[in-house]
């Protein structure tokens, strides 16, 4: 792993877990409550050192995560949480170059993820009415050097998408339903429809719309996450967790069935691969 140096975001994260992001700058400290460190003594300085503060605290120096990132990044709106997130990028299959599509931005949480996924050579389209939250979101993913290959486009999705033939499309939005014609027309066929609703009631209606296609292999899930004390002798869940964030739905698209054919040769012969696999034992 490099070194850490002048302009690098790091880490500093304590034996406890505690964490701190520090922009490195020739001449710099930084203030913690246990005491002082130098960026000085951090520039240059392998990933993984100890550093310690004036007051002799100890942290270590760090390459964040995109999960650390993920849980500092400045919130406007509810944002999409890693444990979510994890089965978002499996589930759209988001690898190196594919192309998404995501509304709303918010503050850009998935945004990153995404971001991270597809890169080097992907791309993600983030949808987002509101400008105020795209600043936030935009600054957010500069902070985490995750800019290249976001497109940010202020627009209503009502109006439709101006990206087409995408991998994914993915919505984070009060009334996702709305927008399913729109997704139709922007998502490739074959592609991956994924969105995040904090109530049933809101799946069931999206499920209704769905049914209407071009959409099959739909599933309904939810992620419940439970953090462990991490201590040998008496390991045991935390005392809380969180109960509920919101429920996922995941789709593929289809093309359109082709039209019945008059062909008789077509209707009479049989169809062996349409037949149960019982029948051809
Ligand atoms: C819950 S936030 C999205 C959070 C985001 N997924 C994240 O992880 O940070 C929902 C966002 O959708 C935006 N939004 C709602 N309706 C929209 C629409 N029709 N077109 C575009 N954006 C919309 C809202 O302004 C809001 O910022």
């Amino acid at each position: 792993m490099p070194a850490a140096q002048i302009g690098d975001r790091v880490l500093l994260l304590s034996k406890q877990g505690r964490r701190f992001f520090v922009d490195l700058r020739r001449g710099d400290r930084f203030h913690t409550h246990k005491g002082i460190i130098e960026h000085d003594a951090m520039i240059g300085a392998p990933y993984g050192k100890p550093v310690i503060t004036h007051l002799n605290e100890v942290y270590y120096l760090m390459r964040p995560s995109i999960h650390d990132e993920l849980m500092a990044l400045k919130r406007v709106t509810q944002i999409i949480y890693p444990k979510e997130i994890g089965q978002i990028l499996l589930q759209l299959d988001m690898r190196p170059g594919r192309r998404v599509i995501e509304a709303g931005t918010g503050s850009g949480a998935l945004t990153m993820a995404l971001a991270n996924a597809v890169s080097p050579d992907g791309a993600v389209y983030s949808y987002e009415t509101r400008p105020e939250m795209l600043k936030v979101a935009r600054r957010n993913v500069e902070r985490a050097d995750l800019s290249a290959g976001v497109e940010f486009v202020e627009r209503d999705i009502a109006q439709g998408f101006l990206h087409h033939d995408v991998d994914a499309l993915f919505l984070d939005v009060r009334e996702p339903w709305d927008y399913i014609p729109q997704a139709v027309e922007a998502l490739a066929d074959g592609g991956h429809l994924g969105v995040l609703v904090p109530t049933t009631n809101q799946i069931v209606i999206l499920l209704q719309e769905l049914d209407r296609g071009p959409f099959i292999a739909i599933q309904v899930l939810e992620t419940l996450l439970r953090y462990y004390k991490p201590v040998p002798g008496r390991l045991r869940p935390e005392d809380t967790m969180v109960g509920h964030t919101g429920y996922l739905l995941f789709a593929r698209k289809v093309g359109k069935r082709p039209e019945p054919t008059d062909d008789p040769a077509r209707k009479t012969a049989p169809d062996i691969n349409s037949r149960p696999l019982e029948d051809l034992s």
